[in-house]
């Protein structure tokens, strides 16, 4: 009889789920983001507002992940709410992330902790945002303090969430604005008037896709990265990528390559100097003759933004990030928006057998985090995509675990 070879995962294997707390916490007043979602002619479906309320709900909802099996809570620190102006940190915000961390250690959760998940504080968006070159030494500033008072209750660090999304929207024809299109666009000029700045200075991290933006994010990545191990160098630092699975449909082979390159490659390589890179990948995007091909094909099972599901992007993105960067990789994200649990359970199944093989085939992965914990904030479109391996009612804040959540955790068992 042949034994059934169980797919070996490592030691220490990271199994658990990605959040970010503008997405989650509520009230991030301070934030760029907030602004951009309250000023008139806003490009987001609404508000953030209360979001799930995990600023005061935090400690519940950790208990709840640490039941269902899993042993890794990725979650980011606001800077808006830790320098809420420049130069003044706030001891309260950075105290209420000391308990966050301290609840996920006594869950023995470990926490990988993202420095900046999209959003800046308002003084940063006024002050020149992701195109000024005095915003690295903010960042790395920023980076120093977060380390000095939090560093001893995480082992591995994230300073950038997804810095190539914006080149990867502006590739779909979405997002990117240059500064002249800015002052064309009314929830910049509307944002600018509100901070008594042009509106083409007002370039928010989340939207900034300019060549000028590429070097401001990849010098506050290298100068955060240096500060957090000035205090820390025993903290794995990486930054964390949006890694599609770019693909080319016959014809579509040059500009396929040359989209990789702009938003894969090179971020990629910036990642050789750091301790690990972070993947998070949610499908391909096909680029054919006459650009990308939309939608699915016919028949193919979607997501609820009309996506096709496509769980083996995940194996290209991680071969890739460990072929260019050459370091450890951890899946930081990966997820589908469905209101249909049961296509979620299959896709977690398909995705963790692509992160087997790639282990299978020796390449160096470390963790597999799914996106996300609660259905929440989801940016532009708000609260309509869920995400969530837990549902939220959005009246009460009532939270009900669907049953990808215990999914999640039997196969983080069954290969541990
Ligand atoms: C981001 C998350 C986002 C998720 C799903 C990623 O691009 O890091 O903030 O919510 O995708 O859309």
């Amino acid at each position: 009889m042949t034994a059934v070879s169980t797919p070996s995962f490592p030691q220490g294997f990271l199994w658990g789920v990605a959040s970010a707390a503008h997405q989650v916490e509520g009230g991030n007043s301070n934030s760029d983001g907030w602004l951009l979602e309250n000023v008139a002619d806003s490009i987001f479906a609404e508000p953030s507002g209360d979001a799930c309320d995990h600023y005061h709900r935090y400690a519940a909802d950790i208990a709840m992940l640490a039941s269902f099996g899993l042993n890794c809570f990725r979650t980011s620190v606001e800077w808006a709410r830790i320098e809420p102006e420049e130069g003044t940190f706030d001891p309260a915000a950075i105290e209420h992330y000391r308990q966050v961390l301290e609840t996920c250690r006594q869950y023995g959760i470990a926490p990988m902790v993202t420095y900046h998940h999209f959003t800046s504080p308002r003084w940063l968006l006024a002050d020149g945002g992701w195109e000024d070159p005095r915003t690295p030494e903010r960042f790395a500033r920023y980076c120093e303090k977060v380390t000095a008072e939090l560093g001893d209750l995480f082992d591995v660090a994230c300073t950038f969430n997804e810095p190539n999304l914006p080149f990867l929207l502006g590739a779909l024809g979405l997002g990117a604005k240059t500064p002249e299109e800015r002052r064309q666009m009314p929830m910049w000029v509307n944002a600018a008037a509100a901070l008594g700045v042009d509106a083409a200075t007002v370039a928010p991290f989340q939207f900034t896709a300019t060549p000028q933006g590429y070097d401001v994010k990849v010098a506050a990545h290298r100068l955060g990265r240096d500060a957090i191990k000035s205090v820390r160098p025993e903290i794995a630092v990486g930054w964390t990528l949006a890694n599609s699975d770019i693909q080319a449909a016959p014809g579509g082979e040059e500009v396929a390559a040359t989209l990789r390159e702009d938003i894969n490659v090179r971020f990629l390589e910036v990642s050789r100097a750091d301790d690990f890179v972070g993947v998070q990948t949610y499908g391909r995007h096909v680029f054919g003759g006459d650009g990308r091909l939309v939608p699915a094909p016919a028949g193919i099972p979607v997501k609820q933004m009309g996506d096709e599901i496509y769980p083996q992007g995940l194996g290209s993105t991680i071969r890739e990030a460990a072929r260019v960067a050459g370091v450890p990789v951890y899946v930081t994200e990966n997820g589908l928006a469905t209101t249909d649990d049961t296509q979620r359970v299959q896709f977690l199944e398909d995705s963790v057998d692509v992160v087997a093989d790639c282990l299978a085939d020796g390449v160096d992965v470390r963790g597999y985090l799914v996106w996300t914990l609660l259905d929440n904030f989801e940016w532009i479109f708000a609260y309509e995509p869920k995400f969530g391996l837990v549902a939220v009612d959005r009246t009460t804040q009532a939270r009900t675990p669907k049953p990808s959540a215990y999914r999640l955790g039997e196969l983080a068992r069954s290969y541990s």
